[in-house]
């Protein structure tokens, strides 16, 4: 290490002549944990070519946070009042001397102006590297790293170094030490399952799916039999979730937004199966298609409005790995919010299922997020995100999706990460753009995973060795975007055994556990004060700091709850399957949001927006879970418990009290 640290600092000193030798370098990203399931396997071979990305501080970023909450708060005058796109990439975009400070530090290293490309948007600067130069610019050294199962590679350094006076310039640099590369189960989960403490067991990899298993003979629609079967009948019963009216009027644009990440897609077929069976009213869902009234004998079956991002579309492929995850999200998305549509964003091709990140998704709606539209990668040693066009053979063959799409203004998506995967710069450059699109009026929610306090998979930290471990001990893991206090964070619930939809829910306890925790990057926000303040007084959790951060300082999660057991749904050509998970949890929430959102929109107010300061203030809008807890790393985890707790959050919508609160504010 030291030895071949010595050796960069003699090729610094023979490469870089009019480099000022007086800039100190300082340390700025260092990795704390050893990616999950990688192998270092060499070092990379110095002519090799770096696809260099720079992420540039947005000016007038530390106030992001007040910005949101004045216009997010119930009780301020400019509640309401959501941003335009224009003011929002004015208000954010890197200052000139962010710019000029990073270019000057770019040319005294040797990369001439030429090299150095803006993006289309301003947050980044782009330039082609050899290893070798990078090793020198950042201080670092590079390696190959192959994963364990699927064997695909990636790049990365541990930690880098910039000079110090450029550092506040500079939100993270890519390839360094991220490892945002998405891990595909590449072989049928239900032969792979292994056991973990109790709850977490089930595949290998992300997106997490949901826990499927076939059911035998489920009763249709019917409300006596929702702690075995849980159907849209049963959700709407539970939180008085309304039927509209299929021939509503409904306000154009109100659409709720699904996301979806290929290889998961959803089967046409299945939704039609399960809309015949489970909507009260089947023709509800074939009404709003024109060209019924060309040909009024075979109705046009319901699909959700597909927006594809980087070449996402539909593959009808039946398969349980691939379709899980998309057929449980549309199947319910639709039928509780019917007959508004849905709106689904699929991203990625079929090609580079591996790369597709929350990025490529969030670049879709704001393009000045959007790191870049060029093919610069290589795609053999990836670096950090889906490349397009897809250099690949059958890949993509269009531009990076840059703004091409509208955000809608509730967007629910079912896959999360680690905390520990990613940098804290990375992370909080993303939640920022929550943020702005929180400042824009949509409501972000994301699945607070199922493993209860071990994170995203069902692993926790052994602190002797940074690593993952299996799950049985260490230190707890958060799971994100949950953290970001800019989403809402969804928890599961379910209902007692062989109990009915009117008593209390409990957290759910089968299958999986909610998700739940506290973060290890982001600070509580002001809107969770109170809340945290009265759980750790009233509720103190048996755990020191070596299992969780237990300092009182930090975002907690999930924010709330929906039940997450034994959904019914068609699967592999209408066979009825039971789906578990959070990620059944954040559909039904979000359908919740839609709904109010269209009920506000009819007596002329806006979108509810960055909903959690309402809901924190007004907790009596949850009915408040009181009962169970989310075990993981061999400890029985959080409890529930009255207020908000870090299983079920303030817990589960009352629609009713939603509706009369949001109708007149
Ligand atoms: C891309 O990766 C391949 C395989 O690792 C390598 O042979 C090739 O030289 C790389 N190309 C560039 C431009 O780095
Ligand atoms: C980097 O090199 C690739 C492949 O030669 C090229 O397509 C791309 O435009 C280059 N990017 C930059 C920022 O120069
Ligand atoms: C719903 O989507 C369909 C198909 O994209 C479209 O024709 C219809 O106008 C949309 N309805 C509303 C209310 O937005
Ligand atoms: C990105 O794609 C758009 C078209 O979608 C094109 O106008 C623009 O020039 C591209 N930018 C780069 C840097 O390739
Ligand atoms: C919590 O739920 C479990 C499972 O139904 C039940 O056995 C237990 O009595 C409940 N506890 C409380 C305090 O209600
Ligand atoms: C639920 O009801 C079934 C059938 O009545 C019974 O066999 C079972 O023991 C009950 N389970 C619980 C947890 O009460
Ligand atoms: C916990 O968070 C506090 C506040 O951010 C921080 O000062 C402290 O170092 C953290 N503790 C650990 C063990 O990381
Ligand atoms: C739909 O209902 C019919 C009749 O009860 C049943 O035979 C079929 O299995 C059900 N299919 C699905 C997908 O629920």
């Amino acid at each position: 290490m030291y030895l071949s640290f010595l050796l960069v600092s003699i090729l610094w000193s023979l490469v870089t002549v009019a480099y000022p030798s007086d800039w100190k370098h300082v340390i700025h990203e260092r990795r704390q944990v050893k990616p999950e399931g990688w192998i270092r396997h060499s070092r990379m071979h110095l002519e090799r070519i770096l696809p260099m990305r720079i992420a540039l501080k947005q000016s007038e970023i530390h106030n992001l946070d007040s910005h949101l909450m004045r216009i997010s708060t119930p009780d301020s005058n400019d509640y309401g009042k959501h941003w335009s796109y224009e003011k929002i990439v004015d208000t954010f975009a890197p200052s000139q001397d962010t710019i000029r400070e990073v270019h000057e530090w770019l040319l005294a290293a040797g990369i001439a102006r030429g090299r150095i490309k803006k993006s289309r948007s301003p947050g980044w600067l782009h330039f082609n590297v050899t290893v070798e130069e990078a090793e020198i610019l950042l201080r670092t050294e590079y390696h190959l790293y192959e994963h364990e199962v699927t064997g695909q590679g990636h790049v990365a350094c541990d930690a880098y170094n910039v000079p110090r006076h450029v550092q506040s310039h500079i939100d993270f640099i890519t390839p360094t030490i991220h490892f945002d590369t998405k891990i595909v189960p590449r072989f049928d989960h239900r032969t792979r399952e292994r056991k973990r403490s109790g709850t977490g067991f089930g595949p290998w990899g992300k997106p997490w799916l949901p826990k499927a298993s076939p059911v035998a003979n489920p009763t249709l629609n019917n409300l006596q039999d929702c702690s075995n079967n849980v159907t849209p009948d049963c959700l709407r019963a539970l939180y008085g979730i309304p039927t509209l009216p299929p021939t509503m009027r409904t306000n154009p644009g109100n659409s709720f937004g699904v996301v979806e990440y290929t290889p998961q897609s959803y089967m046409g077929s299945d939704l039609d199966k399960f809309f015949s069976n489970y909507s009260k009213n089947p023709v509800e869902l074939y009404s709003s298609a024109p060209s019924v009234l060309e040909c009024p004998s075979t109705p046009v079956q319901k699909r959700p409005t597909l927006l594809s991002v980087d070449g996402g579309n539909i593959h009808n492929t039946p398969n349980l790995n691939q379709n899980t995850e998309s057929n449980l999200d549309l199947q319910y998305a639709m039928a509780l919010v019917n007959p508004l549509n849905v709106t689904l964003y699929q991203v990625g091709d079929l090609v580079q299922t591996e790369y597709t990140s929350f990025n490529n998704f969030l670049d879709s709606i704001d393009g000045s997020y959007c790191s870049d539209n060029d093919s610069t990668d290589n795609v053999t040693s990836p670096t950090v995100d889906a490349i397009y066009p897809d250099p690949l053979p059958g890949g993509y063959a269009g531009p990076r999706n840059c703004g091409g799409h509208a955000a809608t203004k509730v967007i629910s998506t079912s896959y999360s990460y680690n905390e520990h995967d990613l940098s804290p710069a990375y992370e909080t450059r993303q939640c920022n753009e929550y943020a702005k699109l929180g400042l824009l009026g949509t409501t972000f929610l994301y699945c607070s995973s199922d493993f209860g306090v071990a994170g995203s998979q069902g692993r926790c930290l052994d602190p002797s060795t940074s690593s993952y471990n299996d799950g049985l001990s260490g230190m707890f893991i958060p799971s994100f975007p949950s953290t970001c206090p800019y989403v809402l964070s969804i928890g599961a619930t379910q209902i007692k055994p062989n109990a009915s939809v009117t008593e209390p829910e409990i957290a759910c306890a089968t299958k999986i556990a909610s998700g739940g925790g506290f973060s290890n990057v982001f600070p509580m926000p002001s809107y969770q004060s109170q809340a945290l303040k009265s759980w750790f007084k009233n509720y103190p959790p048996p755990y020191e700091a070596g299992r969780f951060n237990n300092s009182q300082q930090m975002r907690g999660y999930p924010d709330v709850s929906a039940n997450g057991a034994k959904y019914v749904v068609a699967l592999l050509g209408g066979y009825n399957y039971h789906l578990y998970g959070t990620s059944a949890s954040a559909p039904t929430f979000g359908a919740v949001i839609t709904l109010i959102n269209e009920a506000r929109l009819n007596v002329g107010k806006g979108p509810v927006g960055f909903i959690n300061p309402t809901l924190y203030a007004h907790p009596y809008l949850l009915n408040d879970i009181t009962n169970g807890s989310n075990p993981g790393c061999g400890t029985a985890g959080f409890s529930s418990a009255p207020g908000w707790d870090p299983v079920t959050g303030l817990g589960t919508p009352n629609y009713p009290r939603m509706l009369q609160y949001f109708l007149t504010h």
